[in-house]
């Protein structure tokens, strides 16, 4: 088969197709021939720094979508034939995939395998942070980093979805406002001035929750935008800088709390949960309440390009791979 790999860590020219052995599931495992793969800010991570990467060579990607070529014997539930969308540690820029039968969805009616491929990251990331941790409630105000990316797209919609009174947006620059502002956003900021324009956005108030894949000092200038019992939800370190540490200190004046997601810590320690919200949320994009918008797509042999359009901080919401037309 086909694949993407990496022998060595660097830019997105590291990146090469290769010709490799098809992979065979392991008993509870599911391989799937891969239709389109979805590109992430984590398969940057794992290339240029070796996030998650166990060892070289490496094939990256965490999320395929396609049909079921054969199934583990201990896996129920799935057979060949079956068109299925799966969250994976690893392996997803390649014609065949194989994923934890556990993180292995079947593909919703009425969603197609290319948005079915943009789901299993960044939609079930965004309802847990809002919905399971946040605890999201009518007339929430709420501010998300990032707005007009993969998981800002879809956060925008559900804040909004959920009866939030106001939904602000922070982009690196207002060139990517437009999108927000179609997908659930009232008003977009951009990352040097969020802090001043969410107090006076909210009188002084501040808001009830915070999403923030950033880390380092925008968390703690996000921090600062919190009303009463905000809630700040970190999700990344995009911005590089040292991890994030907080005391009572930051906190006990507002009743403020802060909480850290991993999906795919999730995804090992307690998938039933995962899948939970994966049919939550999945559900909401097959009755359309939620839109996935893919803004580009690049044949898998130029995964490189997928990578360089979004390090440029210049794309908005999905990119995918077009691996095989089915
Ligand atoms: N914890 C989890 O389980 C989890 C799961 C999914 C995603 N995430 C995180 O959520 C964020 C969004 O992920 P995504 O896959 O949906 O990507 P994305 O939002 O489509 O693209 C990444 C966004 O990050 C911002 N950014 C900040 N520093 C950047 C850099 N050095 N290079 C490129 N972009 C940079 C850019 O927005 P601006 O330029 O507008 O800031 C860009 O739009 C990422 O930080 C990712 O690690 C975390």
């Amino acid at each position: 088969m086909r694949a993407i790999v990496f022998e060595e860590l660097g830019g997105p020219e590291v990146l090469k197709i290769a010709e490799l052995p098809d992979p065979q599931p392991g008993p509870d495992e599911v391989a799937v021939a891969v239709a389109y793969a979805g590109v992430n800010f984590f398969d940057l991570m794992a290339r240029s720094a070796g996030h998650r990467v166990a060892a070289l060579p490496f094939v990256p990607g965490v999320e395929v979508a396609g049909v079921v070529r054969a199934v583990g014997e201990r896996v129920t539930g799935f057979a060949p034939g079956d068109r299925v969308t799966a969250y994976t540690a690893a392996g997803g820029y390649a014609e065949t995939a194989v994923v934890p039968a556990a993180t292995a969805f079947a593909l919703p009616e009425g969603i197609s395998l290319r948005t079915g491929a943009a789901l299993p990251n960044i939609v079930p990331t965004a309802y847990a942070l809002l919905h399971d941790m946040a605890r999201l409630q009518e007339g929430d105000r709420v501010l998300v980093h990032s707005a007009a990316g993969g998981v800002g797209t879809i956060a925008g919609q559900l804040a909004r979805r959920a009866g939030a009174s106001a939904v602000y947006g922070v982009v690196s620059d207002l060139g990517k406002a437009e999108h927000a502002l179609a997908y659930g956003y009232d008003l977009v900021f951009t990352a040097d001035t969020f802090a001043d324009d969410v107090r006076e956005a909210t009188g002084g108030l501040g808001v009830d929750i915070a999403l923030d894949p950033m880390g380092g000092e925008v968390l703690r200038r996000t921090l600062g935008t919190l009303g009463r019992f905000g809630r700040l939800l970190s999700y990344g370190n995009a911005a590089g800088g040292d991890l994030w540490q907080v005391g009572p200190g930051d906190l006990s004046t507002l009743g403020a709390a802060v909480a850290s997601f991993s999906l795919p810590r999730l995804a090992a320690g307690d998938p039933a949960r995962l899948r939970r919200i994966a049919d939550r949320s999945f559900r909401l994009v097959a009755d359309g309440e939620i839109q996935v918008p893919v803004t580009a797509d690049f044949d898998l042999a130029d995964a490189a390009d997928a990578h360089r359009l979004l390090e440029s901080r210049t794309s908005t919401g999905k990119l995918l791979l077009r691996v095989s037309e089915r």
